[in-house]
């Protein structure tokens, strides 16, 4: 992984989240210092999609869910070096802190882009997307809230919208649009830059919970 220059553990504090022990719904306020509507990102890799989000909507608070401690760290060392106050990063399995700290109805939207797709059976119970966390995208959102979910693996995303589809009353919205990049940093995530790259089919999906 390219290092961002070293940063210590007190300087990334501001932007460490930990995860409450023994496992509790999360007060937003308390998190963030302010009542601003909260979006989630799970699986934030090296932290493009935050990064860019957090400086377009200073007034959304961020939360990135990632469950490698490097990946968390590195994200981390970016918003520190930019002083993004609205992003807290999480080291942790999301579909475990989704179920224990984040309270139902209370995040404006769920991210989820380029999730691995473990295929092979023994790698069955790392798979983020299924029925259980469809259900739970459903649960934490609010009313008129969105679940956003990309990935370049055909396969994986009609198994995705099958769940969705057979799990929770998220209504479809018609595909986001595919945005021509105006610099290399100008892409969703780094995953979507690598596919787009390649020339990759991406796969786009968007839901709303019904209000
Ligand atoms: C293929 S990468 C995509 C990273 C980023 N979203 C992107 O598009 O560049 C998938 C990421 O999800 C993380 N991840 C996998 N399972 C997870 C889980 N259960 N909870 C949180 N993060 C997870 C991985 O560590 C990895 O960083």
């Amino acid at each position: 992984m390219r290092r961002v220059n070293r940063l210590s553990l007190e300087e990334l504090a501001p932007h460490l989240l930990e995860t409450p022990d023994p496992p509790r719904p999360l007060v937003w306020s308390d998190v963030f210092g302010n009542d601003r509507p909260v979006e989630i990102e799970v699986g934030f890799g090296k932290g493009l999609f935050l990064l860019t989000a957090s400086e377009a909507c200073p007034d959304v608070n961020f939360l990135g869910i990632e469950i490698v401690r490097k990946y968390q760290l590195f994200t981390a060392t970016r918003m520190a070096k930019r002083a993004q106050a609205n992003v807290r990063l999480a080291c942790a399995d999301a579909r475990r802190f989704l179920r224990d700290c984040v309270s139902p109805g209370s995040v404006q939207a769920v991210h989820v882009y380029f999730p691995d797709p473990w295929w092979k059976k023994r790698h069955l119970k790392r798979r983020l997307f299924t029925s259980e966390f469809a259900a739970l995208c459903e649960v934490v959102l609010r009313p008129g809230g969105v679940l956003h979910l990309a990935t370049d693996v055909e396969d994986y995303f009609a198994m995705a919208t099958e769940l969705v589809a057979q799990n929770t009353k998220l209504d479809r919205l018609p595909p986001p649009d595919e945005k021509v990049p105006a610099h290399d940093f100008d892409y969703l995530t780094n995953f979507e830059r690598k596919f787009r790259k390649e020339g990759r089919p991406i796969h786009r999906v968007d839901y709303r919970k019904p209000s």
